[in-house]
């Protein structure tokens, strides 16, 4: 992690893809959150779409891990504006998972569009402190990487936005770039005069194969949770020893 780590796009990520982010993490998570009896761990929390959907959806305790503080602002911000008792149920951890002081707080760990921002090595250092933070018998749920290098540029374009005399836009265009993928993020504001700002912020990814992912996690503990079969989460449960 560099500390100025989604300094452009923090801006931008609410207002240009919260709405269907929130649709997209509700479907993929909600029931899990629903069940979790001890806590839910949401691993990259960025501006809290996860950790609100868990505080909705559960009873119990949230913990909301995020490293970057560009990110940590806005979701301290919306924190800030729930009614106490929804407050009084989500602890933030600003740091990675790895420093974050985490021991069997969770029988639900999350991580949304994480997993594939972070080198194998990083992955690696990852998995035992997610183990350490779940209880045995905990699940943990997350977006998998793409499985293997685009075979040609992919741009998505994020649906236009205003907000008072400005539109807001953007796009990603996703590159294979020696064995990592490159993944760009274009922003721009408009007023009524044209162009007023543009911003470029670029992450790079590293594709693995869902066997890929479950042979790592085995190394740590972690065994396929049954009946799973959603091609975009994979669901694996901590082995009780
Ligand atoms: C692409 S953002 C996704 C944020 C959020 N999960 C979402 O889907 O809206 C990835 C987030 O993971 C965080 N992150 C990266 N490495 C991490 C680590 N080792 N432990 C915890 N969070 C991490 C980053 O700071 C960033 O906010």
């Amino acid at each position: 992690m560099q500390p100025d780590d989604y300094a452009v796009s923090a801006e931008f990520y609410d207002v240009l893809q919260a709405h269907q982010d929130e649709i997209r993490v509700h479907h993929l998570y909600a029931r899990d959150a629903g069940d979790a009896r001890i806590g839910v761990l949401d691993i990259g929390a960025g501006t809290g779409r996860v950790t609100m959907m868990s505080l909705m959806e559960s009873r119990v305790g949230v913990h909301a891990v995020e490293p970057a503080r560009a990110m940590r602002a806005p979701l301290m911000t919306r924190l800030a504006a729930l009614p106490t008792e929804l407050r009084a149920r989500v602890t933030v951890h600003p740091q990675t998972l790895e420093e974050a002081p985490l021991r069997g707080v969770a029988d639900v760990a999350i991580c949304h569009n994480t997993i594939a921002g972070l080198a194998p090595d990083a992955r690696h250092a990852l998995w035992p402190a997610a183990a350490q933070a779940l209880v045995p018998g905990g699940s943990l749920l997350f977006q998998l990487p793409p499985a293997r290098l685009p075979d040609k540029d992919i741009m998505r374009v994020f649906p236009n936005q205003r907000i008072g005399e400005h539109e807001y836009g953007g796009h990603m265009v996703m590159s294979a770039d020696e064995g990592r993928i490159r993944t760009r993020f274009g922003y721009w504001v408009r007023g009524s005069g044209g162009a007023l700002r543009e911003h470029i912020e670029t992450f790079w990814m590293w594709p693995a194969t869902r066997a890929e992912m479950i042979s790592d996690l085995e190394e740590h503990g972690f065994t396929p949770l049954p009946g799973r079969t959603d091609p975009v989460v994979l669901a694996m449960t901590l082995r009780q020893w």
